[in-house]
């Protein structure tokens, strides 16, 4: 087992829909650890630039024209297997295909608007993390 840390997103259809305490108690539950967090509202430039390994796919504009529709939630999630971990939680990309009890089958209805993001791989991770937050904003349990 190894302790890792993920980026995630509560993206601006679940903060509209307001679900970020039921979906913050999801990752809390499951034992990863909230180890820094921030709302914000992202530019188009931001948005972008995030998510640049789809800018060549036909719903890159739809995409960035959503994640910067309203504000966001940004934590870093930090747990044994914390990258898989968040993944399942979150559930399969089209909530249509999500499983029953996962965010995407319960708080989205489609692939569009699929009301979280996670990191999928240790490398996504760290450049995901380091977009949004510095080490200082980061801040792992003393106790
Ligand atoms: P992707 O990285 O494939 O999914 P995930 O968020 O599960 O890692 O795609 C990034 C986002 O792009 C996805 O959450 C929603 C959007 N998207 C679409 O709007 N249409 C699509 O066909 C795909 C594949 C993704
Ligand atoms: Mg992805």
């Amino acid at each position: 087992m190894a302790l890792e840390r993920t980026l995630s997103i509560i993206k601006p259809d679940a903060v509209a829909k307001n679900l970020i305490g039921a979906i913050y108690t999801r990752f809390e539950s499951a034992g990863l650890r909230i180890v820094a967090s921030k709302m914000m509202h992202l530019s188009k430039e931001q948005a972008e630039g995030f998510y640049a390994e789809h800018s060549e796919r036909p719903f890159f504009g739809a995409l960035v024209e959503f994640m910067t529709s309203g504000p966001i939630v940004v934590q870093v999630l930090e747990g044994e297997e914390a990258i898989l971990k968040n993944r399942e939680i979150m559930g399969a990309t089209n909530p249509a295909d999500a499983l029953a009890g996962t965010l995407r089958a319960d708080y989205a209805e489609t692939i569009d608007e699929n009301a979280v993001h996670g990191s999928d791989a240790p490398e996504t991770a760290a450049r995901e993390i380091a977009y949004f937050f510095s080490d200082e904003e980061i801040c792992p349990r003393t106790r």
